[in-house]
């Protein structure tokens, strides 16, 4: 597969490392502004920098658009039609519409959401496919993406939770756990550095068991004894989990259909409560 980045922000430039590293293949990238572009080809001799997006387009089978949602659609409106029927157009803006996509360029458009984690070559790389995707390009898209995380294909409609779980996620956790360094903190019997550390290497050493097959359940029977500290713990957080999940779905799920300047109506925030 021979792979294009057009946009190497945070997310085209995480993706073209994390492809740089894991096969010797070229990867060729086009930024907006070239000075981002040269800092992500710095340190990898297989990245090649293309000085205009119709030469990266030229060369490569699978054109990934990693830009923001407004420069990807006019990116798409002004040059979808120079692309070809054998190419895909894998893009990381969670909003656009796949069918709507199909009618502005030849290539088949796929939706892709990846995660802070490829960094490290790990995590969940959510796909979306159009109808009628050919079946050799879903299993070579695949089997590269593999290299870089563990691809997940949804359904369109799935889309919105499945990110909020799969690429959000390592947000969302840390800043649970930064509440929970404070709070740890707060108690006055471990300073704010010690408690961030614990619960760092906590979650280091929960992974770990996660990867050796453990279940979340797993986790917890074997730590939870019958009237034990954990289990008197575990109480205490009654049904909080579920609903501040619940209010964070409903929120990004508006915010997704509705926009940056609107926040949840009440009437549809009963999880707050
Ligand atoms: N950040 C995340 O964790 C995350 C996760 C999943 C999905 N996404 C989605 O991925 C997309 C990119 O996000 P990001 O955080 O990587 O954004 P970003 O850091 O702003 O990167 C976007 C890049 O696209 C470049 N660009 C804009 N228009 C271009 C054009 N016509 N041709 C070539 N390059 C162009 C920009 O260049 P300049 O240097 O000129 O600005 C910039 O480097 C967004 O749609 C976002 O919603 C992000």
């Amino acid at each position: 597969m021979q792979i294009g980045i057009i946009g190497t922000g945070q997310m085209g430039g995480m993706l073209a490392r994390a492809f740089a590293q894991t096969a010797p293949d070229v990867v060729y990238i086009y930024n907006r502004s070239r000075v981002k572009a040269e800092s992500v080809a710095a340190d990898h001799t297989n990245i090649v920098i293309c000085d205009q997006w119709q030469s990266l387009i030229s060369r490569v089978d699978t054109v990934f658009l990693c830009t923001k949602v407004k420069d990807g659609l006019a990116f798409v409106q002004e040059n979808g039609g120079l692309l070809r029927n054998n190419q895909l157009l894998v893009t990381t803006i969670s909003s656009v519409d796949l069918d709507h996509w199909r009618t502005i360029t030849a290539a088949t458009p796929v939706k892709l959401i990846p995660s802070l984690t490829q960094t490290v070559a790990r995590g969940v790389i959510l796909l979306s496919y159009p109808r009628q995707m050919p079946q050799e390009s879903s299993i070579a898209l695949e089997n590269r993406l593999g290299q870089i995380g563990q691809p997940c294909v949804v359904d369109e409609g799935q889309v919105r939770v499945c990110s909020d779980i799969a690429s959000c996620g390592p947000a969302f956790l840390s800043t649970i756990c930064q509440g929970w360094a404070q709070a740890a903190a707060q108690t006055g019997v471990v300073d704010r550095l010690t408690a961030d550390k614990l619960i760092r290497d906590m979650l280091v050493g929960l992974a770990g068991l996660l990867e050796a097959g453990m279940s979340f359940d797993d986790v917890i029977r074997r730590i939870r004894v019958p009237g034990g500290v954990t289990e008197r713990g575990i109480e205490s957080m009654e049904d909080a989990p579920q609903r501040l999940f619940a209010r964070l779905h409903a929120e990004t799920t508006h915010f997704s259909s509705h926009g940056a300047h609107s926040s949840l109506p009440d009437s549809l925030s009963s999880s707050r409560a």
